[in-house]
């Protein structure tokens, strides 16, 4: 009786002891912040505008950044850059990009530029002309100078045969102000992705 008694015993103890190991086993992490879909940050900036709120983006999605840099580089004079940026929007010229990426590897790509022009800076027509954008998931954020977004949106989606565009543009005016980040939380936590 007493051995039964026993054997009675240490089954409900190792039920009990059981049961506790499962509740506090904890979950498995995900692999991003906000989404299990692998992510990337592609932006060109040449003030700084653009790859803060970039990097803002980095922290707040947990994705990888990759700063799309051209093969000759701007001039680091304003008034310079200005021409140039004018010539290459008035010819249609895509300047080749210094280093790549394999975007194959990524779902959702998030592609930042400046205005330049009306329109979003070359370097990133580059980008979204010379790369295999079927299936993907862009998501435009763009900086300006007080002119908003213009068609920059649209013109993306145009450019990258084949992806899915999500929107709203985050748009913001240079590298934002005080209330910038809670706008950037909101707008990702926004979007379905
Ligand atoms: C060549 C050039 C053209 C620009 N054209 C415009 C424009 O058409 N509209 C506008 O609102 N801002 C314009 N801007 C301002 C930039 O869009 C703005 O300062 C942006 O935040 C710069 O980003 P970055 O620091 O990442 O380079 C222009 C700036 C440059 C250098």
């Amino acid at each position: 009786m007493k051995k039964l008694l026993l054997i009675f015993v240490l089954i409900i103890t190792a039920g009990i002891a059981f049961a506790v190991t499962q509740q506090s086993t904890p979950p498995a992490p995900e692999e991003n912040t906000v989404s299990n879909k692998k992510i990337l940050i592609a932006y060109f900036s040449w003030s700084g505008n653009t790859k803060t709120i970039a990097e803002k983006i980095q922290t707040l999605t947990g994705g990888e950044l990759y700063e799309i840099v051209p093969e000759t580089p701007y001039p680091t004079d304003r008034e310079e850059l200005t021409v140039t940026a004018a010539e290459e929007k008035e010819k249609n010229i895509n300047p080749p990009i210094k280093n790549t990426v394999d975007i194959a590897n990524y779902d959702v790509i998030f592609i930042g530029t400046p205005v330049w022009w009306y329109t979003m800076a070359s370097p990133v027509r580059t980008f979204l002309t010379t790369n295999n954008f079927e299936d993907k998931t862009i998501i435009p954020f763009i900086t300006h100078g007080g002119g908003g977004e213009y068609s920059i949106t649209e013109e993306m989606g145009n450019f990258a045969k084949g992806a899915k565009l999500l929107s709203p543009a985050f748009v913001v005016h240079e590298a934002g102000n005080i209330e910038t980040d809670d706008e950037l939380k909101n707008w990702i936590d926004n979007l379905e992705f």
